[in-house]
């Protein structure tokens, strides 16, 4: 009997094992991928090739830069399950494309996400709200949409997702670089001079440090929002200037930048845990000797509070058990 039943628990404990295994490892079946070839081997080259009917040759040209879509970026996206046509006509399966084309009627994030609730955790509504709020209004800024920082072809849910926060920094960041620190694209929206970041943000002893370890929006964004990610960005002279808000213990990174993982530690290992990161953080950003060994006491403190909850949790078990 007692082997038996062994036997059955082993069987279930292999299949639970495999079921485990393949939902940790989702395998994604490119599907699309035949038909996107079509579009990719022009898109995705850095050059692309066509029959000419009238001189009846082979004609090679460099495809512009801005049209050149990144097959792997693509594929590891968080839309990388669609076709092009999807959200593209399919009119574009035909080249030369029809000029026409360029006038077709794109969806924007709500269109698709609104009013579903499989999106809801994502307050798209709110993010719409705050958006149209924000220094890029549309009523400001009419060429300017969601796709203006998300781009349509590489766009990945990554700051809910991310086990590297400084990676996650430098993408964000990277959204916000590619107008602010890039002349032809502001073209694209205004014909306001160019102000260089460096310039601008000349109040900051080192800004390289805190690109990297700061995102633009701890200092632009609204941080009261509903979303996860502050959506409403604020004039400049609404922004943060006082250093204070940052280096100190309180700071406003604990609110903002550790929204996420905070939530998601205490939820896991309870309050500790999320002390923890956000102390070991102003352990980094604080380059005073007295207070960084005041931190790390604080932190030595913290670890043996856990410990400590710990081992007492577990006798309480026991106890428990024994009863
Ligand atoms: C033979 C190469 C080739 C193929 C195949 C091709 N394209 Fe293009 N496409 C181009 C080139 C070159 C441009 C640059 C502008 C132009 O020449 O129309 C372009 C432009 C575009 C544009 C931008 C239009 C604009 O000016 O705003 C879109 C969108 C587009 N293609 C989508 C697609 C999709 C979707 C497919 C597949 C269904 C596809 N293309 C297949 C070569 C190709
Ligand atoms: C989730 C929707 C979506 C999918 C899927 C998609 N596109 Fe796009 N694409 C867009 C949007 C939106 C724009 C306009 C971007 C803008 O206005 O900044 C665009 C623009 C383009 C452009 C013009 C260049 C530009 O940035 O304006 C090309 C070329 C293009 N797409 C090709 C493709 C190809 C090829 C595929 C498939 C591999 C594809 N797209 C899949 C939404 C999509
Ligand atoms: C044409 C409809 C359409 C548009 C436009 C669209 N989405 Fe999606 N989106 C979807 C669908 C469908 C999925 C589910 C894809 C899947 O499960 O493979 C999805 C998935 C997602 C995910 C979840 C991906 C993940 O990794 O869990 C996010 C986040 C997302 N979209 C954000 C956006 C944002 C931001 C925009 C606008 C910039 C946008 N979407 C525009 C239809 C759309
Ligand atoms: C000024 C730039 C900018 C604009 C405009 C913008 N976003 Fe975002 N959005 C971001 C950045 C940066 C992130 C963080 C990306 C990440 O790490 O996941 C983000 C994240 C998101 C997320 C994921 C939030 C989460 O809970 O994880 C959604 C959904 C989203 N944006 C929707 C939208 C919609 C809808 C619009 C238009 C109404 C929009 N965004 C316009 C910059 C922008
Ligand atoms: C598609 C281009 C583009 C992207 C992406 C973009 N911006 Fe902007 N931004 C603009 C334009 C255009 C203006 C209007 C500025 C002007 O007229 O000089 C502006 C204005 C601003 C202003 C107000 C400046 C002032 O004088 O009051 C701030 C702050 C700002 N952006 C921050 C950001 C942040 C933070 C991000 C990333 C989350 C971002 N922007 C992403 C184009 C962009
Ligand atoms: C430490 C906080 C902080 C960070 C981080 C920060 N900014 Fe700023 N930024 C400011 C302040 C404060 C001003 C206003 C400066 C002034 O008026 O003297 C400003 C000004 C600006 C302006 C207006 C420039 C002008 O001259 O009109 C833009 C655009 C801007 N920042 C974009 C960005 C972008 C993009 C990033 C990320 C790469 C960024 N900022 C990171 C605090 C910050
Ligand atoms: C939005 C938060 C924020 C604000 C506001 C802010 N800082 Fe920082 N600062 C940081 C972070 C994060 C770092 C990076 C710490 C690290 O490298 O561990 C940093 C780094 C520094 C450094 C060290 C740079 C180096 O060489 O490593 C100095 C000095 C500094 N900040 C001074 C200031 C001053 C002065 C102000 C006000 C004008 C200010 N900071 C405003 C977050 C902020």
């Amino acid at each position: 009997m007692i082997k038996l039943s062994h036997k059955y628990s082993l069987v279930f404990l292999l299949s639970f094992a495999v079921l485990f295994s393949s939902a940790q490892e989702e395998v994604r079946e490119y599907t699309n991928a035949g038909e996107n070839h079509h579009c990719l081997k022009c898109h995705g080259q850095s050059f692309y090739t066509f029959y000419n009917d009238w001189t009846e040759l082979d004609v090679r040209k460099i495809m512009p830069q801005e049209y050149y879509v990144d097959t792997v970026m693509f594929y590891s996206a968080s839309h990388w399950d669609f076709k092009c046509t999807d959200c593209h006509t399919e009119d574009y399966q035909t080249f030369p494309h029809d000029g026409e084309l360029r006038m077709e009627f794109l969806n924007t994030c709500v269109d698709c996400h609104g009013g579903d609730e499989d999106w809801e955790h994502f307050k798209f509504e709110d993010i719409e709200e705050d958006f149209n709020a924000s220094v890029h209004s549309p009523e400001t800024l009419p060429n300017f949409s969601c796709w203006s920082c998300h781009d349509p072809h590489s766009y990945k849910l990554d700051y809910r997702n991310t086990e590297d926060l400084i990676s996650t920094i430098s993408k964000n960041n990277d959204a916000c670089m590619k107008c602010h620190n890039q002349e032809s694209h502001m073209r694209l929206h205004t014909d306001e001079p160019f102000k260089d970041l460096a310039t601008s943000h000349e109040f900051l002893p080192n800004q390289r440090a805190h690109y990297n370890k700061v995102r633009c929006i701890e200092c632009h964004g609204d941080l009261d929002g509903e979303a996860l990610v502050a959506h409403k960005i604020l004039p400049a002279e609404e922004s943060v200037k006082n250093c204070k808000e940052c280096h100190s213990k309180n700071s406003l990174l604990m609110a903002s930048l550790y929204k996420f993982q905070s939530q998601e530690n205490r939820k896991k290992f309870g309050f500790y845990n999320a002390s923890i990161l956000n102390e070991s953080y102003v352990i980094g950003a604080s380059k005073n000797y007295i207070l960084n060994v005041f931190t790390i006491v604080v932190f030595a403190l913290s670890i043996l509070a856990i410990l400590t909850h710990a081992i007492i949790l577990r006798i309480s078990k026991k106890k428990n058990h024994g009863k």
